[in-house]
């Protein structure tokens, strides 16, 4: 296969979300995330969809408000300085991470696109009270694809520990089994063509202040009392 045509596939692959989220629509497109229409629209930040508060004692509102308010305001800030007045502006986020996955001279833009995009999708990710017994289509494949839930849990809360230095755990979907994977600083699975459907944020700066270097007890108490199964579910295609 040339580079040429391996690049056409990927970017065909890449672009596969864009649908999914326009069904789910929880939203990073320009009708919601973004700064609504018109080619020079601004990204905003999407609304929690929860309380700053309403995670504790898991998360604090301390932690929020940093990790909302100043670390994912910054990402949005500063992709929009990226981009302006170029013909990324205005379009959806999705499309903006897609597009510069493969440009080595666009790292910058990649990695505030992918950083707005992660936290849109991590804050999806939990709820107040989450955490509880899967169900369904969704506990089907999970027993399917690793054996039982406890046995995912360990995969997932494994990946996050042995993450080195900044980056993502996700759960995602690879045709009829799902994958624990883990992502170095902004990467996302959207840019490899895989559907994600969970994430946890393992960057220092979404549990320190709760957990200090105690990142396991993090992603054990996303594990047993944040993560939004109903978000994952409606994210299986
Ligand atoms: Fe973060």
């Amino acid at each position: 296969m040339s580079a040429n045509i391996a690049r056409t596939c990927l970017r065909m692959l890449t672009l596969l979300p864009l649908v999914s989220l326009a069904i789910s629509g929880w939203a990073v497109e320009p009708s919601a995330m973004p700064g609504t229409s018109g080619a020079t629209a601004a990204f905003q930040l999407p609304p929690l969809p929860y309380a700053q508060d309403a995670l504790e004692p898991y998360v604090s509102a301390r932690t929020m408000s940093f990790h909302y308010g100043k670390h994912h305001q910054a990402y949005v800030d500063t992709l929009n300085k990226l981009i302006a007045g170029t013909p990324w502006a205005g379009q959806p986020l999705e499309k903006v991470v897609a597009e510069s996955a493969d440009a080595a001279d666009k790292a910058a833009v990649f990695n505030n696109a992918a950083q707005a995009w992660n936290h849109a999708f991590f804050w999806q990710s939990m709820k107040p009270g989450g955490g509880e017994k899967l169900a369904g289509r969704l506990l089907e494949l999970v027993e399917k694809s690793f054996g039982g839930f406890e046995a995912f849990k360990d995969a997932f809360t494994t990946a996050a520990v042995a993450q080195f230095g900044s980056g993502w755990v996700w759960l995602v979907q690879d045709g009829d089994r799902l994958k624990v994977v883990k992502t170095l600083n902004a990467d996302t699975p959207m840019a490899h063509g895989q559907n994600a459907l969970l994430t946890c944020d393992v960057w220092e700066h979404a549990y320190y202040l709760d957990y200090q270097n105690r990142r396991k007890d993090f992603v054990q108490a996303f594990l047993d009392h944040l993560v939004n199964w109903e978000f994952a579910a409606s994210r299986l295609k």
